[in-house]
């Protein structure tokens, strides 16, 4: 299947009271891993790719022709969608450009009447290129230069002007944070997912900071209307534990362990493990032909 926008998935997800996993992606082991996950277990998925991520690839046509490449060579047959994460006006113009079936357009730092006026902007491009657009309201929360933020909760009102703009998806913060969550984090403010439910009725909504949520905030999180679930920090420390016990262990050092491929393998093993995870939490198994 070719590489499709996230307006099917995100509907079968809230008919279907699910959230589908996007995760974000770094190179190509990355992209492999999470794209064999998705097959194996029948899962619609969402690849992220921040800015950063796009740029150390070395550009947005780099990464949309390497994920399409890879669906095709890999007989990925399960709904697969590129969606540009936190995005600027800009960023979001050059992946739609480069083929990207979904953006994330960030305005969330204007004020809202810019915000507003810079999304209706993305969402026009994005439709006429048949591809979909999630925009942010509340900032989420998140580590700045040691500083841990709780970010701003999203106020209803402004969630329903920026849905009214016509994306088709909307993140908001709900004390979520991106990165691994401090010991005394109070956890997701339940009253402001269900306040922000009551005005934007059955609408995708999506969840930033997927790391280290407790499953049982993440059922509660769904059950309240959340459909896309953002997976990013987790996936690199599974990663870095595999590849830290491969070097640790000395396998590096043993015959031909030195190998990117041999050396890369554990991590790539790694990633796929928590992915498994995750779309078993958010309930996507089984979804990829829905
Ligand atoms: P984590 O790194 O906390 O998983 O957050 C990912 C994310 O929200 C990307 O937008």
């Amino acid at each position: 299947m070719p590489l499709v926008n996230a307006k099917d998935m995100e509907a079968k997800a809230l008919a279907g009271h699910y959230a589908v996993g996007a995760f974000n992606i770094n190179n190509l082991e990355w992209t492999k891993a999470i794209l064999q996950v998705a097959q194996e277990l029948n899962s619609p998925v969402m690849l992220g790719v921040s800015e950063g991520a796009n740029k150390y690839m070395t550009g947005y046509k780099v990464v949309a022709d390497m994920v399409k490449a890879m669906i095709e060579t890999m007989h990925i047959t399960v709904p697969v969608a590129l969606h540009l994460d936190h995005g600027t006006y800009e960023g979001a113009k050059a992946a739609l450009k480069a083929g990207y079936s979904s953006v994330m357009f960030d305005g969330s730092h204007y004020p809202l009447e810019e915000n507003l006026e810079k999304t209706r902007e993305i969402v026009t491009l994005a439709h006429f290129m048949g591809a979909t657009v999630e925009a942010e309201v509340g900032t989420i929360g998140g580590e700045e230069d040691g500083v841990i933020g709780r970010g701003e909760v999203a106020d209803p009102e402004e969630c329903l002007v920026l849905k009214n703009t016509g994306i088709d998806m909307l993140a908001a913060g709900i004390g979520n944070i991106h990165g691994k969550y401090p010991a005394n984090w109070k956890g997701l403010e339940f009253d402001a997912l269900a306040a922000i439910k009551a005005k934007v009725g059955e609408f995708p909504l999506v969840l930033h900071g997927g790391t280290g949520i407790p499953e049982d905030q993440i059922k509660k999180a769904i059950s309240l209307g959340v459909t896309k679930i953002n997976v990013n920090t987790e996936c690199q420390l599974y990663f870095q534990a595999a590849t830290r016990k491969y070097i640790e262990e000395g396998k590096d050092l043993e015959g031909k362990g030195f190998d990117p491929r041999k050396l890369l393998a554990p991590g790539t093993e790694g990633i796929k493990e928590i992915v498994r995870i995750k779309m078993e939490m958010f309930g996507s198994i089984g979804h990829g032909n829905d």
